[in-house]
C-alpha cells in the first residue's frame, strides 16, 4: 500500500474513520502517521491535529451550515463528502485560508478519488454558495453539544452555568504546566493558581525551554488542585490510584511525597515512565487491578482519580463530545463506586482520601461522594472551605467540595474536575 503524501487527504481519511469507527482522536492520528502518512509530510502533523480537533468542536455547527446550503441534504451515506465539506469549510472559516485555492484542491481532491469522483460538482457549488451568501451556523449555544450533554448540565447547573461552560469547552485551551524545578521556568510562562503555570502560544512543546531537560511537565491548572488540597506531604507516603499518565504522581514527588501508583494498563504505565524518566522522580510502580490488589501497609493519604467520562476535558479532547454516550456514565458510577470503596480500605484511621474525576457530571462526582458518604458510617466528608485555601475560593462549593467549570478561570479557562477530601475516622 503507497503511503498517503497529500496533508488534506491524510486528513480526510482520519476524518472518515473517526466519524465511522468512534475512536478516539489521538489514537486514530497516532496510527495514521505511524503507519499511512509518507514521511515527507510527518512535519504537518500537529496541522492536522489542529484541523481535526477544530472539525470535533465545530462539528454540529459546521453540519448546520452545510444543510443551509444544500436543499437535500447530503445522505448520512455519502459521509466522506460531507468531511471534504467540512474540512474545507474549517479551512476557510479557522485558518482563514484563500478562499478559491481551498475550493479547487477539495474539488481536484474528489475528481480523483474513486469515492468521490461524482460529487465534485456538489462540493463546488457548496462552497461557493458558502462564500457568497457568508453562511453562518444559526444553532443555539445549547445544540452546539449533544442533546444528552445539555440536559445534565441544564439539570446541575442551570441555563447559564451551561451555556458558560459549552463556549469555554469549545474554545482552544493554552498551555498548563507544574514544574519539578521552579527556579528554571521559563519566563513566557504566567503563575495562574498555586503550582501552576500558562502560556498561551506555545508551538511544539519538546521545544520549549526545559520541557527535555525535565523540568516541568504539561498538567492542566484544575488537575493540580487534588493534590496540593492534601496539604502538606513532605517526606509522607501517598497511594496514588489510577496513576498514569502520570500527571499526579509527579506532583505529589514535586511536593516531596514518597507515592506509590497503582495502574492497571501497561500501555498506559510505559507512557507514564518516560514522564518519570524525563523529570528524573522516581516513585513505586505496581501494574495490578485495584480492584483485587492489596497492599502490604495502609496508608495516611490515598489520592483517586478516577476512570470516568472526562467531560470536564473537552476543550483539550472535542473528540469526546462524539464518542461518549449517556450509557458510558451508567458504567463509570459502577467502577467508581468500587473503586472507593477499595481505596477506603487501603485508607489508616484518621487517614485521608481525595476523590477527583475530570468530569461535569454530578452522579460521578457530588452524586458519587454523597452516596458514599451515606453509606459507610466509617468516613466522613472533610468541608473544604474557601478560607483554608484562598486561591481556589471561586471553585469551592457550599457543600465542601471544590468544582472547577471551564468558565471559571479567566484568561484561558480550566479543566472541569470535582474534587473531595475524606476522613477516615475508625
Ligand atoms: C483519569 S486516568 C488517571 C490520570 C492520572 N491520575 C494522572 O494524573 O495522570 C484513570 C486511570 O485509571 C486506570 N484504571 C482504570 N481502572 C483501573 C483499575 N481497576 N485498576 C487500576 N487502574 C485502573 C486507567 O487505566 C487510567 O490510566
Amino acid at each position: 500500500m503507497s503511503l498517503l503524501t497529500d496533508q488534506r487527504i491524510v486528513s480526510l481519511e482520519i476524518a472518515n474513520e473517526f466519524v465511522g469507527n468512534k475512536s478516539p482522536l489521538n489514537e486514530i492520528i497516532d496510527h495514521f502517521y505511524n503507519s499511512k502518512v509518507a514521511n515527507e509530510i510527518k512535519n504537518k502533523r500537529s496541522e492536522t491535529k489542529y484541523i481535526l480537533s477544530v472539525f470535533c468542536r465545530r462539528l454540529f455547527e459546521l453540519d448546520n451550515i452545510i444543510n443551509q446550503l444544500t436543499d437535500r441534504n447530503i445522505s448520512p451515506r455519502n459521509i466522506m463528502v460531507r468531511n471534504c465539506i467540512r474540512i474545507a469549510l474549517v479551512e476557510l472559516i479557522d485558518l482563514k485560508r484563500p478562499e478559491y485555492a481551498v475550493i479547487n484542491t477539495w474539488v481536484e481532491i474528489a475528481k480523483n478519488k474513486k469515492r468521490l469522483m461524482h460529487f465534485g460538482k456538489l462540493i463546488n457549488a457548496v462552497l461557493r454558495k458558502f462564500l457568497k451568501n457568508n453562511t453562518v451556523s444559526n444553532l443555539t449555544d445549547a445544540q452546539k453539544v449533544p442533546g444528552w450533554l445539555w440536559d445534565s448540565w441544564l439539570k446541575t447547573y442551570g441555563n447559564d452555568e451551561a451555556i458558560n461552560i459549552i463556549n469555554a469547552s469549545l474554545i482552544e485551551p493554552p498551555l498548563d504546566i507544574s514544574y519539578v524545578n521552579q527556579e528554571r521556568l521559563n519566563l513566557n510562562f504566567k503563575k495562574i493558581l498555586p503550582s501552576s503555570y500558562r502560556m498561551h502560544k506555545s508551538g511544539k512543546i519538546n521545544e520549549i525551554a526545559g520541557y527535555k531537560e525535565g523540568d516541568w511537565w504539561v498538567q492542566d491548572a484544575g488537575a493540580t488542585i487534588p493534590a496540593n488540597i492534601f496539604g502538606d506531604i513532605k517526606n509522607k507516603s501517598v497511594l496514588d490510584l489510577c496513576s498514569a499518565p502520570g500527571g499526579k504522581a509527579m506532583q505529589l514527588m514535586a511536593m516531596g511525597a514518597n507515592v506509590t501508583c497503582i495502574e492497571i494498563s501497561k500501555a498506559r504505565i510505559s507512557v507514564m515512565k518516560e514522564n518519570f524518566n524525563r523529570t528524573n522522580l522516581n516513585p513505586e510502580i505496581i501494574c495490578a487491578d485495584i480492584l483485587n490488589w492489596e497492599p502490604k501497609e495502609k496508608y495516611d493519604f490515598v489520592l483517586l482519580d478516577a476512570p470516568c467520562s472526562a467531560t470536564g476535558t473537552i476543550r483539550k479532547n472535542p473528540d469526546l463530545i462524539h464518542i461518549k454516550e449517556k450509557q458510558d456514565i451508567t458504567k463509570n458510577i459502577s467502577l467508581q463506586k468500587i473503586l472507593l470503596d477499595r481505596a477506603i480500605n487501603f485508607l489508616n484511621i484518621n487517614g485521608i482520601l481525595i476523590y477527583c474525576v475530570c468530569s461535569l457530571e454530578y452522579d460521578e462526582g457530588e452524586g458519587q461522594v454523597e452516596t458514599l458518604l451515606k453509606n459507610n458510617e466509617t468516613i466522613e466528608k472533610v468541608a473544604i472551605k474557601a478560607e483554608d485555601y484562598p486561591e481556589y475560593g471561586k471553585f469551592v462549593t457550599s457543600n465542601g467540595y471544590i468544582r472547577t467549570l471551564p468558565h471559571l478561570q479567566i484568561d484561558g479557562g480550566i479543566d472541569g474536575f470535582f474534587i473531595s477530601k475524606i476522613y477516615k475516622k475508625f
